[in-house]
């Protein structure tokens, strides 16, 4: 038999384990702060991230030329195949050094720099690989019965075209004098 003591002692010691919350209201309470408490957490995160933000016309950081300065790209690619290339950076160097023709002899006609810039632009896609049978720049072999016909005739040849060989290398856009100064540079190495 337990007397009214040992009931107490019971009820004590089960409520000293039992959680915080005893009532439903506790419960409702609890669940309520539980949603509530971070989203008032992030709205006032949000507000303070995206306050002092002024994007309106009036601040002068919105200006249009503001706005098109900081979008503005870093660099831009300039194509002008007349300009000599510039140094490339370490990759490149490798194939542009592939693309020189060895110990270019000094033109006769036109700009030396120029032919081997429109060279390298134009003519290397297919005279550097002996691209469709074209001959070698630097081969010796395949030029020689070539320059046997004379410079004028290579010239006449390169701006009119020969079999696969395209009129101007294919560039109908190059000046004369820029084709000439091509051949030039490229025939310059098998001489
Ligand atoms: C689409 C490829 C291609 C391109 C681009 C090209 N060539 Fe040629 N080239 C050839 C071929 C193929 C031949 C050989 C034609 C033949 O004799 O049948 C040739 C031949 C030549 C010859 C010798 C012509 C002759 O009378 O024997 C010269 C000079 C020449 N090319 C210069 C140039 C120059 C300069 C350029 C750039 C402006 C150029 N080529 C671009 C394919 C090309």
């Amino acid at each position: 038999m337990r007397s009214p003591d040992d009931v107490s002692m019971a009820e004590i010691h089960v409520e000293e384990h039992s959680s915080p919350i005893k009532t439903p209201k506790q419960l409702v309470i609890v669940i309520l702060l539980a949603f509530l408490v971070p989203i008032t957490l992030i709205v006032m995160l949000s507000q303070l991230v995206t306050s002092g933000g002024d994007f309106s016309k009036n601040n002068p950081g919105m200006s249009d030329e503001a706005i098109a300065r900081r979008i503005k790209p870093a660099g831009e690619v300039v194509i002008d195949p007349t300009q000599p290339k510039p140094e490339p950076a370490a990759p490149a160097t490798v194939a542009a050094a592939a693309l020189a023709v060895p110990a270019a002899a000094p033109s006769k006609g036109g700009d030396a720099a120029k032919g081997k810039a429109v060279y390298e632009a134009v003519c290397a896609v297919c005279h550097l690989a002996g691209v469709a049978g074209a001959p070698k720049a630097g081969d010796r072999a395949a030029w020689a019965p070539r320059l046997k016909a004379g410079t004028d005739a290579l010239y006449a040849s390169s701006l009119k075209g020969k079999n696969a060989m395209p009129p101007k290398g294919g560039n109908l856009s190059l000046a004369d004098a820029d084709v000439k100064a091509a051949v030039d540079y490229l025939v310059g190495s098998a001489r």
